[in-house]
């Protein structure tokens, strides 16, 4: 089906038609999940995780039409094609394979006909031997001392995902080593970040896939220099991670150790490769980051092969192009009700909003829908007193409620109000999602909730490696179906590319005032010259 015909489609009709009869007032949330048996229809478990349903707006016909259209959009069979090492990014003629990084099968992965598992497996070895040598103590800083702060330096998609993932399994943190993250070019990060480190015993690991990323490039000079000025030197103080022969990747500039991440690994996609694989394995110890690559594993191969209607992402895709596209949400709330995952949200939002923030399909057609969602997120319960007002009584949005049923920290069970901290933030969870579901009639208008609010309850058994690996890989799929449904590439991201290059001119301009302080902002627009001028004054 050529991809501008989606909304041509038979299916899409149906579909089209069916929303407006989920609108009407007898399809109010309130009545749906008062259903016998809603839960077990609407629920599914998979790869360690428990996906809950119920609260969308959805009865079995949206269901089983919109299964219909994953059948005619073929994302399981494109989903296998991107785990063989199909370039499947067309507009970059690239493999896409994240999931190879993480594959533990001997089965050889294909790209151009060759097998990319043994460099994989290589640079993984490399990171283990790497980090242990670190934890032993048998590399160190020049003076001899062990390491004891990581600073990474590097933005997007070469930060992002390592945050998220450091933030989850901080309390697995006992290799006595700090985490620190080098991301925005703001000197205020990275003054904040020298205050808090001890020159000696700092190792710098730069990522960075092209090595030209400007915010990069500027805090790397930052750190080279504060190293020198501290008598000591990269060779003992950086690492590299970047794609091989970069400028990273540069004997005349020699470095601790480099190692490489490879053509195929898209920025937001990287997390299981080397980018995450060196700060995670010296911050939690190589096997814990080995965990952590198997649970994504287990859910790649979920996706992979569970049928449509078993399968979580694919589901969770449907639904989400279900509310964006028939019941026109623009956003999308995470919240999980776990402050270790505090950072899954910014990480997902560009998984999502960079993936799929397009407006053409792979033929360069018109999508002629809205593709994509503003995606944010706060943890609750802290999100309840923060934006719940807005969801509860203001522009509804759909919401991904995460729960955990182990806390790291269990054995503090004082009781408030006759329940543990735990049980407390579960209540919120439990009742945020009816809430917002089923509402509440009031005689005073201000004090009504209208509800029909959708929501999913997504629940894992604890914060292990594992489950973090599982869930990471559960949205980076549901992210690659949803653009399947919509026939875009997920995998390249021009949007960024217009900033980049009108930063670059100002930037030329700022060097010449630099260089002259004579040099007039002349030939600018009056806007551009007004913030110039201030800026110089
Ligand atoms: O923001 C655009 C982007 O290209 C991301 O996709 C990427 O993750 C990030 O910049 C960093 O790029 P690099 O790893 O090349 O420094």
């Amino acid at each position: 089906m050529p991809e501008s015909t989606l909304t041509m489609s038979k299916e899409w009709k149906q579909l089209d038609a069916h929303s407006r009869k989920m609108s009407l007032p007898e399809n109010h949330l309130k009545y749906l999940v008062n259903q016998s048996g809603r839960l077990e229809t609407f629920s599914r478990k998979g790869a360690g995780l428990f996906f809950d349903f119920s609260r969308q707006r959805l009865d079995g016909a949206a269901l089983q039409m919109l299964l219909k259209l994953s059948e005619t959009r073929s994302l399981l069979p494109r989903f296998g094609r991107m785990m063989k090492g199909d370039h499947v990014n067309v507009t970059e003629n690239r493999a896409v394979l994240h999931t190879a990084c993480r594959s533990f099968s001997d089965k050889p992965v294909l790209d151009d006909g060759k097998d990319v598992m043994p460099e994989i497996r290589r640079v993984r070895n490399e990171i283990r031997q790497f980090a242990d040598d670190v934890h032993s103590g048998k590399i160190s800083g020049a003076n001899g001392k062990q390491f004891t702060d990581v600073v990474v330096i590097g933005i997007g998609g070469s930060y992002l995902g390592a945050e998220f993932v450091a933030t989850a399994l901080q309390n697995n943190a006992d290799k006595g080593i700090r985490l620190h993250f080098l991301a925005n070019v703001d000197i205020d990060n990275f003054g904040a970040i020298t205050a808090r480190i001890e020159p000696s015993t700092t190792l710098w690991i730069v990522i960075s896939k092209t090595y030209t990323t400007a915010e990069t490039t500027a805090n790397t000079l930052q750190a080279v220099e504060y190293i020198t000025r501290h008598k000591l030197s990269p060779k003992n103080h950086m690492v590299t991670v970047t794609s091989q022969g970069s400028p990273g990747d540069d004997p005349k500039n020699p470095v601790l150790r480099t190692f490489h991440m490879f053509d195929y690994i898209g920025g937001r996609y990287s997390v299981t490769s080397a980018v995450g694989g060196a700060p995670l394995s010296l911050y939690l110890g190589y096997d814990r980051f080995e965990e952590f690559l198997k649970g994504a594993e287990e859910m790649d191969i979920h996706a992979a092969t569970a049928p449509a209607q078993e399968n979580l992402p694919l589901l969770a895709a449907l639904i989400s192009l279900w509310n964006i596209n028939f019941l026109e949400y623009p956003a999308q709330g995470l919240i999980p009700y776990s402050s270790p995952l505090s950072k899954l949200a910014p990480h997902v939002q560009q998984l999502s909003m960079e993936s799929n923030g397009k407006s053409v399909t792979v033929k360069g057609e018109p999508v002629g829908v809205s593709c994509g969602s503003i995606i944010f997120g706060e943890p609750g319960t802290n999100a309840q007193h923060s934006f719940f007002q807005l969801a509860h009584q203001g522009r509804p949005f759909p919401i991904d409620f995460i729960g955990v049923l182990k806390p790291f920290h269990g054995q503090y069970n004082t009781l408030s109000k006759g329940v543990t901290n735990h049980q407390e933030l579960w209540a919120n969870l439990m009742a945020q999602a009816q809430a917002l579901a089923a509402g509440k009639d009031d005689a005073e208008p201000a004090k009504c909730f209208s509800g029909n609010r959708p929501s999913s309850t997504i629940v894992m058994d604890d914060l292990s490696p594992r489950n973090i690996g599982r869930l990471l890989s559960f949205y980076e799929a549901k992210t690659v179906f949803e653009a399947f449904i919509w026939g875009i590439n997920p995998f390249d991201q021009y949007g960024v590319e217009l900033g980049k290059v009108m930063a670059g001119d100002i930037r030329k301009a700022m060097a010449e005032k630099n260089k002259n302080p004579d040099y007039r902002f002349d030939n600018r627009d009056e806007i551009q010259t007004f913030y110039l001028e201030m800026l110089f004054k």
